[in-house]
């Protein structure tokens, strides 16, 4: 796992944001997995910048969401699906066909879940998962316990997490509690695993997903096991790490420097 500190949540979100600029530029007609949020609105504004500039392509990528609450239509204002339209797909232009979201309001969410992690496959699979963390250690909606080797399905949201998103709804309407997520299998199997964490909320999950044991009641943890996770974090998300001189030593400034040998040991001796 590579954790890449940054002085503030704008460098970090800059960071992210110019990452997944990289991978469009690498490959177009890439497959992204994205996230909604509070900490992915700067990232999209900032992508949404870069493809306006002319950076990276915004139209030929397909792109596949975690998780959408059960019972919201894509028009509703607080669906992810609109989340994603009024920060990201709007400003770019994407093809609706490629902008693809679980439908909260499939008659049958459990054949829609089976459904959605079947056009995942179909398309070849993610080569990029843009990933938050919640405040318990969730990923997409996949709560403490869930399986590290779920598929997409429905999950029962925590109290906590109902609360955490409780400020985006209004104050007559109520959260839903179920939403249809992709597995943390299914994160797993994507080529990339890039996740944002800012501000001090989330100090203590980003220090149990990165140091803490592989555990279900850490779902993040299972990053452990991604071949290429890449943690980006601000200094107060990043407050808790224990080693966090460590991270900052061989990423100075949330950099990666190139590999060299050690002074005076240049060449190999024979
Ligand atoms: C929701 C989403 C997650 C997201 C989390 C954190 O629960 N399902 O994908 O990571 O919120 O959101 P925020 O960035 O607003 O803290």
């Amino acid at each position: 796992m590579k954790i890449l500190i940054f002085p503030d949540a704008e460098a970090a979100a800059r960071e992210t944001a110019r990452r997944i600029v990289a991978q469009l530029v690498a490959k177009p007609d890439a497959v992204l997995g994205l996230a909604t949020g509070g900490t992915m609105e700067p990232v999209y504004a900032a992508l949404a910048a870069a493809v306006a500039r002319g950076d990276c392509d915004g139209r030929r990528f397909t792109s596949f969401n975690l998780d959408e609450y059960v019972g919201l239509a894509g028009d509703h204002p607080q669906s992810y699906r609109h989340y994603m339209n009024r920060h990201l797909f709007d400003a770019i232009g994407l093809p609706a066909a490629q902008a693809r979201l679980p439908r909260g309001d499939a008659p049958d969410p459990a054949e829609e879940a089976r459904r959605y992690e079947a056009e995942i496959a179909a398309e070849g699979g993610i080569d990029l998962q843009l990933l938050g963390i919640g405040n318990n250690g969730h990923i997409g909606f996949n709560e403490p316990t869930s399986s590290l080797a779920s598929r997409t399905r429905i999950k029962t949201l925590t109290r906590g997490t109902v609360e955490a998103n409780r400020r985006f709804f209004g104050p007559d309407e109520q959260v839903p509690s179920l939403a249809i997520t992709i597995g943390i299998g299914t994160i797993l199997e994507s080529r990339e695993a890039l996740l944002l964490a800012t501000g001090g909320a989330k100090a203590e999950a980003v220090a149990a997903m990165v140091e803490g044991p592989l555990s279900a009641a850490c779902p993040a943890s299972a990053l452990q096991m991604h071949p290429r996770a890449t943690v980006i974090c601000d200094e107060e998300a990043a407050a808790r790490l224990q080693l966090r001189d460590y991270y900052e030593t061989v990423h100075p400034g949330g950099t990666e420097p190139a590999i060299t040998a050690p002074k005076g040991l240049e060449r190999t001796r024979t």
